[in-house]
């Protein structure tokens, strides 16, 4: 008889394991009552002054179903440069500078698959964001990992980053506060990296879901997009998913130097066309509606980011931690006897009906750690901090 094959799957994806993150989300959705403190997906409802305004869209306009050009409809992008310019000061034309894409993690795919050829090397944070380092590889490219100090409070080692650079470094990674610490990159850490961008001619790649969500002096926080002389190498990606509660209607945008622009439109466009028009419309509201709930949410995940540091505490024998300066993760160390973080993942889902993430998956110093992610409802997080207690009594 023929052969058939197990798997029509190249042996580069065959090789990677699904994001972490996922796979434990696929693993609570087969049990029942699972507390999860895994995906960050925020418990926040779309805003309604959103959703009315695609509810009209697809009401009375006749073009609300169809697509748009590939960088995005007008109106939005236009409302992407204005918005660009009043948070960081930095002007940028709808059409040469903005790509509308459908969430950051299209959009950084695109960049990687424009700026890579095989074997290109890119830097990432360790810990970094799980699925940058999947990207990463499945474009070609290969990780490199610049690692952040934990006893420092995760803070960034810039005298380690200039060694890791190569004659293949094409960009570094950033983002800030980080996932899976929460971690805010400091103003004279980020102004050496744009330094040392200068000098080897890399890109940097800003991928930035969570700026809004910073809870200690906030005014303290850098923009790097805001350095006009680096305008020329920064790709600075903004979602809609977090800040806006948007994550299921996939939009973001990319604000790139003109000819990157020209050529990411390549990749784009063969991939997706373009991003949602419904998605699009809602982001025009987003962008220039009312913003308080921004304000909101950046108050009730402070609120949390209190109770999950209270429930934290009363558990040090179990984990330690540092304490998450923005966005909605903590990265706790675990201080339980374990074997490693996948299999203390697994066993205190199947045990305890708490669902976290395995550190090993954010990069080599991620190992002995898990994310927690609390941008679910104080009632998830106590849940899953009185089964913690029940399953490693004093
Ligand atoms: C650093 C980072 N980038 C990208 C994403 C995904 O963003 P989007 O929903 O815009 O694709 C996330 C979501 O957790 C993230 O943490």
């Amino acid at each position: 008889m023929e052969s058939s094959r197990t798997s029509f799957a190249s042996n580069r994806i065959s090789e990677l394991a699904l994001s972490a993150i996922k796979d434990m989300a696929m693993r609570a959705a087969k049990l029942d009552d699972v507390a999860t403190l895994a995906w960050g997906l925020p418990s926040f409802r779309t805003p309604t002054h959103i959703r009315d305004a695609v509810c009209q869209a697809l009401k009375n306009d006749p073009d609300a179903g169809k697509y748009t050009l590939p960088d995005g409809m007008v109106a939005l992008r236009e409302a992407v440069a204005q918005t660009h310019h009043e948070s960081t000061g930095i002007l940028t034309c709808a059409d040469r500078n903005v790509l509308v894409t459908a969430g950051n993690m299209q959009g950084v795919k695109v960049v990687l698959d424009t700026i890579l050829e095989v074997d290109d090397e890119v830097i990432l944070t360790d810990p970094c964001f799980v699925s940058h380092l999947l990207q990463l590889k499945i474009s070609g490219g290969k990780p490199i990992f610049w690692p952040l100090q934990e006893k420092q409070g995760w803070a960034a080692k810039i005298d380690a980053l200039e060694p890791l650079i190569t004659s293949r470094t094409r960009a570094i990674i950033l983002v800030t506060p980080s996932n899976p610490t929460g971690t805010v990159l400091q103003r004279s850490h980020l102004l050496a990296v744009a330094d040392i961008a200068r000098r080897h001619d890399l890109l940097i790649i800003l991928d930035d879901p969570y700026s809004r969500f910073v809870f200690d002096e906030p005014n303290q926080y850098f923009k790097l997009a805001s350095l006009d002389d680096l305008a020329a190498r920064v790709v600075y990606l903004f979602t809609f998913s977090k800040c806006h509660a948007m994550s299921g209607w996939r939009l973001g945008y990319a604000v790139v130097p003109e000819e990157l622009k020209r050529q990411m439109l390549k990749v784009h466009d063969s991939t997706l066309i373009c991003a949602p028009r419904p998605s699009q419309i809602a982001g025009l509201a987003a962008l220039t509606g009312d913003q308080q709930h921004l304000r909101d949410f950046t108050s009730t995940l402070k609120r949390r980011r209190s109770l999950i540091c209270e429930r934290l505490d009363r558990v040090r024998h179990v984990f330690s931690y540092v304490k998450p300066e923005g966005a909605y993760y903590v990265f706790p160390r675990i201080e339980a006897a374990h074997v490693n973080s996948r299999q203390f993942a697994i066993d205190l889902l199947k045990q305890a009906k708490v669902c976290v993430t395995p550190g090993s998956a954010f990069g080599p110093s991620g190992e002995n750690h898990v994310r927690m992610s609390f941008c679910v409802a104080e009632d998830e997080i106590n849940k899953a901090f009185d089964r913690i207690e029940k399953a490693f009594p004093v």
